[in-house]
């Protein structure tokens, strides 16, 4: 059976999932839970991991080693860095890398890869189900750091530098993860803010929507891989 792993960082963009996978069973991994249940067909596997870096990866690589999972999909809310971005939009990443860890260090040991690639066929597959549930979608890049960024001219600077569409804290952690175990990946962003002066403000209001929003995405993905 294909086993899908499922990473949030936050309660608020779990809470769906979890009320979706509440037949299944916690198991607990060192200072992590996770929750385990059959779903068309499949065996998810899916987690809260904390807001940062760190700890996506590790929850990615524990998916991917002590659970054997074949897809791991990140899921949850992101800041707009493009124009083309609105809240509550869509962004299903084609690529993700970090905006705080200099490129060309990545590419020291691994000369191809220091923005992971995120699985094609999934990306499409999150472009069909937004476009079915009316939800407007962009298929972009999105960049990840340890920085919750409401401030305009740090928001622009990070997308001067990176060109990217959207800005969170763990998606490219977990690509990276994914990319050293060839383990097809998905990253499923809803927009809650705007990442600027008043992206705080914005946040506030909008994170609990975004979530679900995303969340309903990502279900729509586990049925349909
Ligand atoms: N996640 C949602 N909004 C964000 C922002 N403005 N910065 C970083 N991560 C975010």
């Amino acid at each position: 059976m294909v086993t899908i792993g499922v990473i949030c960082a936050m309660d608020s963009e779990f809470d769906l999932i979890r009320e979706a996978l509440s037949h299944g069973e916690i198991q607990t991994v060192g200072r992590c839970e996770f929750l385990s249940a059959e779903r068309a067909g499949k065996r998810v596997v899916a987690a809260t991991c904390g807001v940062g870096k760190v700890n996506a990866a590790v929850c990615a690589q524990m998916l991917i080693s002590r659970f054997g999972a074949d897809y791991v999909i990140n899921s949850g809310v992101a800041g707009a860095l493009s124009d083309r971005l609105r809240i509550l939009d869509l962004v299903a990443a084609r690529t993700v890398f970090y905006h705080d860890l200099e490129e060309r260090l990545l590419q020291k040991y691994f000369p191809h890869c220091s923005r992971f690639p995120a699985d094609e066929r999934l990306a499409s597959l999150v472009e069909e189900l937004a476009a079915g549930q009316g939800v407007r979608c962009v298929r972009g890049e999105i960049v990840s750091g340890e920085q919750f960024v409401t401030d305009s001219a740090v928001k622009e600077r990070i997308a001067r530098e990176t060109r990217a569409d959207a800005i969170e804290m763990e998606g490219a952690a977990v690509g990276h993860a994914c990319y050293l175990s060839g383990v097809p990946f998905a990253v499923v962003r809803c927009i809650s803010d705007g990442a600027d002066d008043s992206g705080g403000m914005d946040y506030d209001t909008f994170v609990g929507h975004a979530a679900r929003r995303c969340a309903k995405i990502t279900l729509g993905l586990i049925d349909r891989i």
